[in-house]
């Protein structure tokens, strides 16, 4: 049954050209089995058996948060404290949350999970990746995605995380890239290559290792330092390398011939007190860039996107277009996905803000203008 909605002030999605987006004021939109089917200008739209008024309200793609890690025990807002108190955010941090993820329950872990997924649908995100990484040891990797996969296809195997205590880096390396590789299922596999981490041989190690098993790689990377990781992405086709908190021209001008998109992480660099990226630069370079949310105990715990709009907008030199595509079209790229835009054909998940443009998503930071969610034309989120 088709359902109209008729007087949306201003309906926008992301077109093809990075950073742009079409804008139609005055519009309506036709769902149908779960479908777009029409969209256009109000005084256009055809009659409906159901016809919904958005009269005040905003419809955007829903956002498509390319880089979480939902699964995990335990929580770090003392450590969080201290960094607000001049602390240096460290990738050993992670260790703590590998602790308490091993003495977790599935159960304990499953619930966790589900409650962050709820926080993504009242946050507007309709499609998001999950990622392993806080067990590193191949039981609690291999239970982790099991539990990923229950909320999402787009789960992604990072036991290259960090070395567990303990371990010899190189022989660890070795474990990811032979028996939990072969364990696990998963569609990606990711590492994360930076100082603290896994240098570039090792990256290059698990990434081949898990390419030749089917998964399509991505990473994380210079979010610490540069230690040259953007041309093993890029070489190896990634599709996304993620933070890029340390750039240098010649990275820029890789990325820009390449097909892996930059995906920034707006909560991490506030929640480590780290220097932005400036993501408005890599966009008028010809660069496509993402923005996600990185949700994770240690270093970006929140699920909200329109939070990483307004910092995106305030302090990454995206404009506000910028910024919308990035966390629209720029996350289904980053998953080679074709979610992200708002079209005739494509699957209906979108978005009603309680503002009159899209604009009010950086311009009312911190309020709950997400009024509600629909995943495929079904009301996922509604508030209250
Ligand atoms: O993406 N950079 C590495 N991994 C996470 C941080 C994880 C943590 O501190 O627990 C990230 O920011
Ligand atoms: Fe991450």
């Amino acid at each position: 049954m088709a359902t109209c909605y008729r007087k949306i002030a201003t309906l926008v999605s992301p077109t093809e050209a990075i950073g742009e987006l079409t804008v139609i004021t005055d519009a309506a939109m036709v769902v149908d089995d779960g479908q777009v089917t029409w969209l256009g200008k109000d005084s256009d739209a055809p009659s409906c058996e159901t016809e919904v008024d958005l009269t005040g309200k905003t419809v955007i793609p829903g956002f498509v948060d390319s880089h979480s890690h939902l699964v995990f025990g335990g929580e770090r807002s003392e450590e969080f404290a201290s960094r607000m108190n001049g602390e240096k955010y460290q990738a050993g941090g992670i260790k703590s949350t590998v602790a308490a993820t091993r003495n977790a329950t599935a159960d304990e872990l499953r619930a966790n999970t589900a409650g962050l997924v709820q926080e993504l649908y009242a946050s507007g995100i309709t499609t998001f990746e999950i990622k392993s990484g806080y067990g590193l040891d191949t039981e609690t990797e291999k239970l982790s995605l099991e539990i990923a996969s229950e909320f999402t296809d787009e789960v992604t195997f990072l036991g290259a995380h960090v070395v567990p205590s303990g371990s010899d880096p190189d022989q660890y390396t070795d474990l990811v890239a032979g028996e939990m590789l072969t364990s696990i299922k998963a569609k990606w596999v990711d590492v994360f290559c930076d100082k603290g981490a896994f240098s570039v041989t090792q990256a290059r190690k698990v990434l081949t290792a898990g390419i030749a098993a089917g998964l399509k790689p991505r990473m994380h990377a210079n979010q610490l330092s540069n230690i040259g990781a953007i041309a093993l992405a890029v070489e190896l086709d990634c599709a996304s390398v993620d933070h890029c908190t340390f750039l240098d021209d010649a990275d820029i001008e890789l990325l820009r011939n390449s097909n892996t998109v930059a995906t920034l992480l707006p909560g991490a660099e506030f929640s480590t007190r780290s220097a932005y990226p400036q993501g408005g630069k890599l966009m008028n370079a010809g660069v496509a860039v993402a923005i996600a949310t990185d949700c994770n105990p240690g270093s970006s715990f929140t699920t909200s996107m329109p939070f990483c709009i307004s910092v995106a907008v305030r302090d990454m030199g995206f404009s506000v277009d910028q910024a919308i595509w990035a966390a629209t079209k720029g996350g289904a790229m980053a998953l080679r996905g074709s979610q992200g835009v708002l079209e005739v054909g494509v699957k209906a998940d979108f978005v009603v803000l309680d503002a009159p443009n899209h604009i009010y998503l950086a311009y009312r930071p911190g309020v709950a203008i997400i009024s509600q969610t629909f995943l495929q034309g079904r009301k996922v989120y509604e508030r209250r």
